[in-house]
């Protein structure tokens, strides 16, 4: 068994490990036979990675290389179209994995549009993301598609996924489908991206259950920056009504045009609102991105010296960067 980098570890997962029950856990802490666990603010047992690692050792169960990092699932939304989702989410991917990250783009959109993005024809496939939200037993690997890039990966979608709005509310549990859906897939690679939809619908909602982070595209209009609060105030609420994984939310500003007083006014507004949530990274205006995804080619690959590029290469480099496993 592998121990997966987590922020925290129950009695439960120590248990597994020591292949005891619960029970005897907290029996060998009353016995002082191992440390005692740290308590959250319900009083709840909990163990650090330090201390997983420390209690395995004493119980020689510890393997070195078996310890892998958990994997960081980054959901680009934004209840506005037209902000540069996908466009982020494909080029982010795709510069994750050309630097050896093992990495899987999901598309989470009825649109279709990161598929197209990476140069397949959305309606060639029988099965997508709508199989996997629909049926428990659909394995991912029958799913997953390999890419023109090493270590890229592709669930693709299409609009027969648009269905699934429709249908998901209505079962029970609708907001974990996705988190659930993904976790054999976690530990496997080191990073999911997943490109949502513009609506706030259960799709989307179910992108940012499942995510570790959240990157919020945002161009430099006045409603867009409005939107910001709109996006926040949703992902606040979700978060709160079911078990926190988030540990971040950037926003991510794009199409950025420096020789626009107004852009530059916003940005300002931006970064006095918004501090440290506002990456470092800025995505300006280049035509090389839009001809780019009707080349169906990653920028890096169809113009690899454009401001694109550079720029998307910048936000890999931040994003590995702010590894906050
Ligand atoms: N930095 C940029 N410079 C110029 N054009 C861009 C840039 N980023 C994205 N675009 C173009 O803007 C359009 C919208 O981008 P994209 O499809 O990535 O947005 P989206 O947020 O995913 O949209 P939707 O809400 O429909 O899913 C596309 O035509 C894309 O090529
Ligand atoms: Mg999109």
């Amino acid at each position: 068994m592998t121990l997966m980098i987590k922020k925290i570890y129950r009695p439960k997962d120590l248990a597994q490990f020591l292949n005891v029950t619960p029970r005897t856990i907290i029996n060998y802490e009353k016995e002082g036979k191992i440390e005692k666990a740290q308590r959250d603010k319900n009083n709840w047992r909990y163990y650090t990675y330090e201390q997983m690692k420390r209690i395995l050792i004493q119980f020689e169960k510890w393997e070195e290389e078996a310890a892998i990092k958990e994997t960081r699932v980054i959901t680009i939304a934004n209840l506005k179209g037209g902000t540069a989702k996908t466009t982020t989410a494909v080029n982010l991917a795709a510069g994750l994995a050309m630097i050896g990250n093992k990495a899987l783009l999901i598309d989470f959109d009825p649109q279709g549009n990161a598929t197209e993005c990476l140069g397949f024809d959305p309606l060639s496939f029988e099965k997508t993301i709508k199989d996997i939200i629909d049926d428990y037993v659909t394995l991912f690997p029958e799913v997953i598609i390999d890419t023109d890039i090493d270590n890229l990966s592709l669930v693709p979608a299409n609009l027969n996924f648009a269905i699934a709005e429709v249908i998901l509310p209505s079962r029970h549990g609708a907001d974990l489908v996705l988190r659930q859906r993904i976790k054999p897939l976690l530990g496997v690679y080191d990073f999911i991206v997943i490109d949502c939809s513009p609506h706030l619908g259960k799709l989307t909602v179910n992108a940012i259950v499942a995510a570790t982070e959240i990157i919020i595209p945002v161009e430099m209009s006045y409603l867009s920056v409005r939107g910001i609060q709109l996006m926040m105030n949703t992902i606040t609420s979700i978060s709160a009504a079911l078990e926190l994984r988030l540990r971040k939310i950037s926003i991510l500003p794009t199409k950025f045009d420096i020789r626009n007083a107004k852009d530059n006014q916003m940005l300002e507004l931006l970064r006095n609102t918004y501090k440290d949530s506002v990456m470092e990274t800025i995505i300006h205006q280049n035509v090389s991105l839009s001809d780019s995804q009707s080349e169906g080619k990653v920028i890096y690959h169809s113009v690899p010296n454009s401001k694109g590029a550079k720029d998307y290469s910048k936000l890999v480099e931040e994003v590995m960067k702010n590894d906050k496993r």
